[in-house]
């Protein structure tokens, strides 16, 4: 039997990896620890949650020490790359610090397993593309800094208190559950797939495109949708990686091809079978041209396989499950 402390995972992310977790590890314990300011109770389909906060030391490493767990995933995190220029403390607070209190709390807890949702927004704006994990890691916005900081404490504790670590840089994740059971629930949010459904279905009367002269086939922007239930599985792949072979490592996590944001509104037109009103405008600040993922480590390592790696099929999930929590 394995113990799972997941930190956030009554979100977006961690809620489709308890549910996989759930599904397909035999006698898996589950505890999550969340504070609920995104995260829904109702996503947590298996274990049992409890409400605490990253920010607040005592909480985590009461629930961590009495839990014991044979390892923690760290989902709890702020988001939003402009609301991090605006906020950039709260960013920090949440994302360094609280990975911070993380650390502290397992190394005083003797827990020493951990993986560690971090960011593409640590490459900042490539040079080369697709990226590899070796890349310079010079993030643009305080979102960004805030993660790559969090991985710099990882592997200083990993030296010093021998914490054993997995870290995830995610691409741009979407998608559901295809149960539709679980799915994005963030009632704002920036991302384009959720902004373009929410126009086809009429919540918002028109979208806007930011940038099309970025130097891209099309002028706008390209990125690496990656379907939230691949996603997952690299998480489950991971954990069996961590606990075989004793080793610490760094995974982009993406497809390794990208649209541009036109190819996606395209896409969502056929899905959805609906036209819908997008206008052009200015580039929004800190977006780089192109992110797209080097995911041959990903694919050699841990043997991941994608299984749903169609954009129409990813738009078509998120769609279904905004149409079903209308
Ligand atoms: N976009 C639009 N119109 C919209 C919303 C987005 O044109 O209404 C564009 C953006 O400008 C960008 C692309 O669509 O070019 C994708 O934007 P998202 O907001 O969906 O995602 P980002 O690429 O900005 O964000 C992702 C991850 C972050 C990560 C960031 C790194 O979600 O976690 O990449 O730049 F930090």
């Amino acid at each position: 039997m394995k113990k799972f402390f997941i930190v956030g995972g009554a979100g977006y992310i961690g809620s489709h990896v308890v549910k996989l977790i759930g599904e397909q590890i035999k006698d898996a314990e589950i505890l999550v620890f969340d504070n609920l300011s995104n995260g829904h109770k109702d996503a947590v389909l298996y274990g049992n949650i409890i409400q605490g906060d990253v920010r607040n030391y005592e909480e985590l490493y009461k629930a961590i020490k009495k839990f014991k767990p044979d390892i923690v995933l760290d989902f709890a995190s702020l988001i939003i790359v402009p609301e991090s220029v605006e906020k950039p403390l709260e960013y920090y607070e949440v994302n360094t610090m609280g990975v911070l209190n993380l650390l502290k709390a397992m190394r005083d807890a003797g827990i020493y397993k951990l993986i560690f949702s971090s960011t593409a927004a640590v490459y900042g704006n490539p040079k080369k593309v697709p990226i590899p994990e070796d890349a310079p890691l010079k993030p643009i916005n305080p979102y960004g800094k805030s993660k790559l900081m969090a991985e710099e404490l990882i592997k200083d504790a990993s030296v010093a208190y021998s914490i054993q670590y997995g870290i995830l840089r995610y691409f741009n994740v979407a998608g559901a559950s295809p149960d539709l059971k679980i799915g994005d629930k963030h009632n704002t949010t920036s991302h384009l797939i959720p902004i373009v459904l929410q126009t086809a279905l009429g919540i918002r009367p028109k979208m806007q495109i930011y940038g099309t002269d970025y130097p891209t086939h099309d002028g706008t922007a390209i990125r690496d949708y990656i379907h939230v239930m691949d996603l997952a599985d690299i998480h489950l792949k991971l954990i069996d990686y961590l606990f075989e072979s004793g080793k610490s490592d760094i995974f982009n996590c993406g497809y390794g091809r990208g649209f541009s944001v036109k190819e996606v509104i395209n896409a969502a037109k056929k899905v959805v079978g609906k036209d819908f009103k997008v206008e052009n405008a200015n580039r929004r600040a800190g977006d780089p041209p192109i992110l797209v993922a080097d995911s041959s480590k990903l694919q050699k390592t841990l043997n991941w396989k994608p299984k749903y790696n169609n954009i129409e099929t990813i738009i078509e999930h998120a769609y279904k499950f905004m149409l079903k929590n209308f």
